[in-house]
């Protein structure tokens, strides 16, 4: 069995440690899902405007990319900017969405280069013509690549996806093209902007906030949330290690029992 060592220092007050962790590269999860927050408190922590926490955690988003694709992991979806936050001032909107296209041009050579695809879920009509010509051009220019999928949660919401779904599986009930008994979880799935995608196995989310805001509702049945009070920008491999390492230690059960507890 390959196993990596990743060592994470901690500073205490008095003395200092450093943990080890051993991942075992056999079971690591296949598909990684992030809730990145925290980024306005990181600037506010440094009497910075917003927008830069948002560029910190765009920074943030190359160095777990290239960490989740050294290790090997499937896809790694990233909640990069919800149905809600159009609520926010212009100004942090039109920032956040400028955010796609600067990211996807600096990053481009390096993509190519780890054979990175890049996908998105969300409502893409309801982009910016800027924001959805960056994040077309990089999904056709990356759409042979075979490695990591990160996949941008854009202008998503979960219920919003469940809705469309629900109705184009109607349209097909209509149309005779579906009967009512046909329809069960993989249907639903294969209606999911996720269809293509493997379910998440591990759910991170930064910040302290417990909750899932409407994130990947349905596809989270099963998923292993790992909640820290770390802040985005602030993420980094220790961090993503740690959470791999306690997804290691989980029990997946599904609902059932394991081997010796069957007897
Ligand atoms: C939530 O933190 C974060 C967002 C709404 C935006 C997340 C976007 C990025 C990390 C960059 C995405 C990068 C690309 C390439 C698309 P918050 O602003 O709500 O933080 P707060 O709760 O501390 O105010």
């Amino acid at each position: 069995m390959l196993k990596k060592l990743f060592s994470k220092s901690k500073k205490g007050k008095q003395s200092s440690r450093v943990e080890e962790f051993l991942l075992d590269n056999e079971c690591l999860p296949s598909h990684i899902a992030i809730i990145m927050d925290g980024n306005g408190r990181w600037a506010k922590k440094r009497a910075m405007p917003r927008i830069a926490g948002h560029h910190e955690g765009m920074q943030t988003v190359r160095k777990i990319a290239r960490i989740a694709d050294d290790l090997g992991i499937k896809v790694l979806t990233l909640y990069a900017f919800s149905t809600e936050n159009w609520r926010r001032p212009k100004s942090e909107v039109d920032y956040l969405m400028s955010l796609p296209q600067m990211f996807l041009n600096s990053f481009m050579p390096e993509l190519m280069e780890r054979n990175i695809r890049i996908q998105m879920i969300g409502d893409k009509e309801g982009l910016p013509n800027n924001t959805k010509k960056a994040l077309d051009e990089a999904m056709e220019k990356t759409k042979h690549n075979t490695g990591l999928i990160l996949n941008f949660a854009m202008n998503y919401g979960s219920r919003a996806e469940i809705v469309r779904a629900m109705k184009d599986i109607m349209i097909e009930v209509n149309n005779g093209n579906i009967s009512i008994d046909a329809i069960d979880e993989t249907m639903i799935d294969q209606y999911l902007m996720t269809s293509n995608l493997p379910e998440p196995d591990l759910l991170i989310r930064t910040s302290g906030e417990v909750r899932l805001s409407n994130f990947m509702l349905w596809q989270l049945a099963y998923t292993e949330f790992w909640f820290t009070d770390i802040l985005w920008p602030d993420f980094d491999h220790q961090s993503f290690m740690e959470a791999i390492h306690a997804y290691q230690k989980r029990n997946r059960r599904y609902g059932g029992l394991k081997g010796e507890e069957m007897k």
